[in-house]
């Protein structure tokens, strides 16, 4: 029986070891959401669907094989602007700092996860 117990540790701590990336990630969603709240972004903004501006999932889509979305969107977020879209500008968003800007725009690379 001392064998059934060192399985079942091995299996726990693989266990907790799986789901350690996770709750690092959805903290960061729900630190990104809280700032998209607080910076009227979903106003204008869903993951899933267009309201005024493009839907999150829509801007990642576009973006995933552009390896300068990163610094592109950090500068788009902040500054506004039309044009990838349509004629419809963003207004800015110049109150971000540099760490919240990039807490958004990987967020909204990731697709916005758990934004509801
Ligand atoms: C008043 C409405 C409005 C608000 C508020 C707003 N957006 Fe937008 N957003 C838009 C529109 C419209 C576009 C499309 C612009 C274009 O076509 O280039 C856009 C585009 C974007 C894009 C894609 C840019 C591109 O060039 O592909 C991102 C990312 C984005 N918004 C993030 C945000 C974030 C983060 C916030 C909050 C800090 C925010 N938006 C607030 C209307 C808004």
């Amino acid at each position: 029986m001392a064998m059934h117990g060192v399985v079942k540790t091995v299996f726990l701590f693989a266990l907790l070891a799986l789901r350690l990336p996770c709750a690092l990630a959805s903290s960061e969603d729900q630190k990104a959401i809280a700032v998209a709240k607080q910076n009227a972004c979903l106003g204008c903004h869903a993951s899933n669907k267009k309201i005024v501006g493009p839907s999150f999932q829509s801007v990642a889509q576009k973006y995933k094989k552009d390896s300068n979305a990163q610094s592109f969107l950090k500068d788009k977020i902040a500054k506004g602007g039309a044009g990838s879209w349509g004629v419809v500008p963003m207004p800015a968003n110049a109150k971000l700092n540099d760490a919240d800007l990039s807490l958004l725009t990987s967020w909204i690379l990731r697709g916005a996860p758990n934004e509801n």
